[in-house]
């Protein structure tokens, strides 16, 4: 384990255990990549683990996303993750989460403030209440909210200079009169794809979408939104897919029957493998990084989470909006970079974050290349490349 904290640059491994009330061990670790830039801030997973080695990996490899989509998003936030080792003999149905979430709250306390926690897969805002009973560090409690509408937001801003780079407008007016002229594919009409699926049929967009939630579909329909089957979605013919369901969903076995230009959606982790983008750029498609696109929900929960801290009302509080806009100008730095030198786009991103690590958010260095570069104009810039 020490070699791998060391390959990954994690700062610190916290593990904990406890008997419940049922006599089952309940164990739980909460990994913290990097506070260089803040408290560390990610969610809590609460699964069966086959093997607690996966546990450690899990949250190892969370842990650091978390600091890279930090610092891209120039959050004051450090990279951390939990997770929560079900018993594997016991059903979710028979888990006693009162106990467990009050358990994992102390667990949390213990590390002053050096993390907190928020919700993840496997966890629910219930669970972050009761968290909350034990420890102030706990960013998505219900007195914070959904971040899901600031996520919509950061993936409309994204897409919005997704476009302008692939068209080369530059201008987000440009693009936004020209969304009546584009086809967009939303893989998921979650918290996530049905907000962003509203906002582009109130610009007039063409929108088709897919969800195995017959109910959700149905409710697409009434708004115009063609449905396609969920196995069909990935290879419609659009300008820009939007992944918004699952991770791994673009693997070596699809790369070729793409028909989109750009892909730009909030699922974590979309690309199977980081060689993965490489490939979409071979084809001309324009890949818009994960974790930079979704981070609106970390701005949004790290911002109300400093409000709450400071005894003020997060309901009056819209500044994180404007961070969330700056979504815009990362990516096109980003996509700009990529572009000029080359590179892997996850590979761009990656060591952009790991100079803003290492330099503090207020570096301009990192970027000092890409503010060099005019963006053209006219043409298709990226299938110039
Ligand atoms: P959600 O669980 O509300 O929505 C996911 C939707 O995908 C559901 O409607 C589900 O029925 C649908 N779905 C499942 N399998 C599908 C398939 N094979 N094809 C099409 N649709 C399918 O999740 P949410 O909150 O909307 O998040 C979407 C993605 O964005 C997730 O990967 C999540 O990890 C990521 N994300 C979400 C954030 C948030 O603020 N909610 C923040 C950052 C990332």
């Amino acid at each position: 384990m020490f070699k791998r904290m060391q390959s990954m640059q994690v700062q610190a491994v916290h593990s904990f255990q406890t008997i419940g009330p049922d006599n089952h061990e309940y164990r739980a670790i909460i990994a913290i990549h990097n506070t260089n830039l803040g408290p560390a801030l990610g969610g809590c997973r609460c699964l069966h683990y086959a093997h607690e080695q996966l546990a450690f990996d899990d949250v190892m490899r969370l842990a650091q996303g978390m600091s890279y989509k930090a610092a891209l998003a120039k959050v004051p936030q450090g990279g951390g993750k939990s997770v929560i080792l079900l018993p594997n003999k016991l059903a979710l149905e028979d888990i006693d989460r009162g106990f467990l979430f009050t358990w994992f709250g102390q667990c949390v306390e213990q590390l002053n403030g050096q993390y907190i926690t928020a919700m993840d897969v496997g966890t629910q805002v219930a669970d972050m209440d009761v968290i909350a009973k034990q420890t102030v560090h706990v960013a998505s409690a219900s007195n914070i909210g959904d971040p899901a509408q600031a996520t919509a937001q950061g993936v409309m801003t994204g897409i919005r200079a997704a476009l302008d780079f692939y068209f080369s407008s530059n201008s987000s007016s440009n693009s936004l009169s020209e969304y009546a002229t584009k086809r967009f594919a939303i893989q998921g009409l979650g918290h996530v794809g049905w907000r962003v699926a509203q906002q582009l049929k109130q610009l007039g967009a063409d929108v088709i979408a897919a969800d195995p939630d017959k109910e959700k579909c149905r409710q697409a329909q009434a708004l115009g939104i063609e449905i396609v089957d969920i196995e069909e979605i990935l290879f419609q013919a659009c300008d820009v897919l939007i992944p918004c369901a699952l991770g791994g969903v673009i693997d070596d076995d699809i790369i070729d029957l793409l028909e989109c230009k750009i892909i730009a959606g909030s699922a974590n982790n979309q690309l199977s493998h980081d060689g993965i983008a490489q490939a979409l750029a071979a084809r001309n498609i324009l890949y818009t990084p994960d974790y930079i696109i979704n981070a609106g929900g970390l701005i949004f929960a790290s911002s109300q989470y400093y409000n709450l801290q400071a005894g003020k009302q997060t309901s009056l509080d819209t500044s994180y909006s404007d961070k969330i806009e700056s979504i815009y100008q990362t990516l096109m730095e980003v996509f700009i970079l990529a572009k000029a030198q080359g590179e892997n786009i996850n590979q761009v991103a990656n060591e952009l974050a790991l100079r803003r690590l290492k330099l503090g958010l207020d570096d301009s260095t990192g970027l000092s290349n890409a503010n060099e570069i005019t963006l053209p104009r006219k043409g298709n810039v990226y299938d110039a490349a």
